[in-house]
C-alpha cells in the first residue's frame, strides 16, 4: 500500500491483478494517438478515414420539454464525433464525469482514482473481472444475482459463491461467515454487488451494512465491484439516501482504492447509446483501457459526443435534476404496481416494496414442490403473462418460487390485469394440486 496526502492509505490494486490481464500489451497504434495533439506534430500514425468521405453534414438533437431547444454538433465536434477516438473515452466527457463523482460521492483529488468510459457498464464490468480474476477463480456474488454478470462468470468457469441479500441489501453476516470459514485454495478477490434497487430484488443496501462490508473487504483483502446501474433511480429523498461504497471507503477504512464503481447512462439517458462509466483506482482503470484498445478499440465517439453536448447544456445540476425526475417517474409506477399487487396478490405472493429501480421480486405462495419456472412455462403463455422465474437469478441455478416483474414499461392501466393473471397462475397451481 502507498500513502498519498496526510494519513490516508491508497491500496495498491496491482497486488490483486490477474495473470491473464498481464498478457495485454499496449496497442501499437492507440498508445501513439495522444501524441498527435502535440503542437507541430505531423502524424502518419493512425489509419483514420478522411471525414470528407463521410455522408453527414450535421447532427442536431431536439430536447423534450425545452421549447424546441436544439443541440447542434458544430463542424469540429461533428468531425470528432464521426472519427476514431481514444480507448478510454472522450477526454472532456471523462472530465465531466470525474467532476460529477467528486460532487456526488465527495471523493478527493488525491485518492488515486480515475474514470473511463465503456460501451455500457456491462462491458466495463466484464473488463474489470478480467483485471482481477483468472478463469475459474472464486467470485463472491450478491444473490439473487443479475444474470448478465452471472452468465459470463459461469461461462468462464468461475466458482460462484452466493452471498445472500434481503430487504436491507447484501447481508454482511453471511459474507463474514463465508470468508471466515473459507477452506478453498484460492481466496475470492472480488465481491460483485448491486447496492441500489438491485436487479432483481429492487432492494437497496443500507449504509451501516455497506460500512460492515467495507471492513470485511479490508480484513479479507478483496475488491468491491459496485454496480450501481439503478443508482440514479433511488426513490429515497436525496437527504436520506445511503452513501455509495465509493463515498464511504475512506471514512470507514481510512484507505481508498478497493472500490470499483460502475455507473450507467442506460436507465436515465438512453440504453441504445451504450454508455457506461467506470470509477476506480488508476492502475485498474488503465488496465481496462488496455483491454479496450486490444479488443474493440474504444467506446462509440458519436454517442459520447451527443452525451457531452447534452451534459454541457445541462451542467451537473441539470443532469441531477433530470435523474430526480426519472426517479420520480419510476416511483409513481412502483406505487401503482404496489396498489395492484395489494389488490390481487395478497395471500398468493409476498414481496418487499422496491426502494429504487424497476423491479418487484415476488415470492409466489405455491404448493410444496412447485416452482415459478415450471408454473410459468406450463401456464404463462396460455394466461398471457410473461415474467422471469427466480431460477434465472440464482447463480447456481436452484429452482425457486420467485418471479421478477418489471414495471418500467407497463402502462398503469395494465397493472391490475397483470397482477390478476399472476394470481391466476398461483390459483391454478393449487387447483391442479387438488385435482391430483
Ligand atoms: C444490474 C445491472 N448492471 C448492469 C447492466 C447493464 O447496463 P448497461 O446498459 O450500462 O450495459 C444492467 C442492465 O440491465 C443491470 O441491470
Amino acid at each position: 500500500m502507498g500513502s498519498i496526502g496526510f494519513d490516508k492509505t491508497v491500496l495498491d490494486p496491482t497486488l490483486l491483478f490477474s495473470k491473464r490481464v498481464q498478457q495485454y500489451e499496449p496497442g501499437a497504434i492507440r498508445s501513439l494517438l495522444p501524441l498527435e495533439a502535440l503542437p507541430g506534430m505531423i502524424s502518419l500514425v493512425a489509419g483514420k478515414p478522411n471525414p470528407e468521405t463521410f455522408p453527414f453534414t450535421e447532427i442536431s438533437i431536439s430536447l423534450k420539454g425545452s421549447d424546441g431547444h436544439m443541440i447542434v454538433l458544430e463542424e469540429d465536434q461533428l468531425s470528432e464525433a464521426l472519427q476514431y477516438g481514444l480507448p478510454g473515452g472522450n477526454p472532456e466527457l471523462i472530465k465531466w464525469f470525474e467532476e460529477l463523482q467528486r460532487r456526488v460521492h465527495g471523493i478527493g483529488d488525491h485518492d488515486g482514482w480515475a474514470c473511463c468510459i465503456g460501451n455500457g457498464s456491462q462491458e466495463l464490468i466484464h473488463r474489470v473481472f478480467q483485471v482481477f480474476t483468472d478463469l475459474g477463480d472464486p467470485v463472491l456474488i450478491e444473490t439473487p444475482a443479475y444474470p448478465g454478470v452471472a452468465g459470463f462468470l459461469r461461462a468462464d468457469g468461475h466458482q460462484l459463491i452466493e452471498v445472500r441479500s434481503d430487504a436491507e441489501g447484501l447481508n454482511p453476516i453471511d459474507l463474514e461467515h463465508i470468508l471466515s470459514t473459507w477452506s478453498g485454495k484460492r481466496r475470492p478477490r472480488v465481491l460483485y454487488t448491486i447496492p441500489t434497487g438491485s436487479n432483481p430484488t429492487g432492494q437497496s443496501c443500507t449504509e451501516p451494512r455497506k460500512a460492515q462490508i467495507l471492513r470485511l473487504a479490508r480484513q479479507f483483502n478483496f475488491m468491491i465491484f459496485e454496480d450501481d446501474a439503478y443508482g440514479f433511480l433511488d426513490f429515497e429523498h436525496p437527504s436520506c439516501r445511503a452513501r455509495s461504497y465509493l463515498a464511504l471507503e475512506s471514512e470507514v477504512n481510512g484507505e481508498t482504492g478497493r472500490v470499483l464503481r460502475f455507473d450507467s447512462l442506460s436507465k436515465i439517458v438512453s440504453s441504445g447509446m451504450r454508455l457506461g462509466i467506470l470509477t476506480g483506482p488508476l492502475p485498474a482503470v488503465q488496465k481496462v483501457i488496455r483491454i479496450t484498445e486490444n479488443i474493440n478499440l474504444q467506446p462509440s465517439s458519436t454517442t459520447q459526443m451527443m452525451a457531452l453536448t447534452l451534459f454541457n447544456h445541462w451542467g451537473h445540476a441539470g443532469f441531477l435534476q433530470h435523474c430526480e425526475r426519472a426517479a420520480e417517474f419510476y416511483r409513481q409506477r412502483r406505487d401503482a404496481f404496489a396498489a395492484a399487487a395489494e389488490r390481487y396478490l395478497q395471500g398468493r405472493a409476498t414481496w418487499e416494496l422496491p426502494s429504487a429501480g424497476m423491479f418487484f421480486w415476488l415470492t409466489l405462495l405455491l404448493p410444496p414442490g412447485r416452482d415459478s419456472f415450471e408454473v410459468l412455462s406450463r401456464q404463462g403463455r396460455e394466461n398471457g403473462i410473461l415474467a422471469i422465474p427466480g431460477v434465472a437469478f440464482l447463480p447456481n441455478q436452484r429452482t425457486s418460487c420467485q418471479l421478477r416483474v418489471s414495471y418500467s414499461l407497463l402502462p398503469e392501466k395494465q397493472m391490475a390485469e397483470a397482477c390478476r393473471r399472476i394470481a391466476k397462475l398461483v390459483d391454478n397451481a393449487w387447483r391442479f394440486e387438488i385435482l391430483m
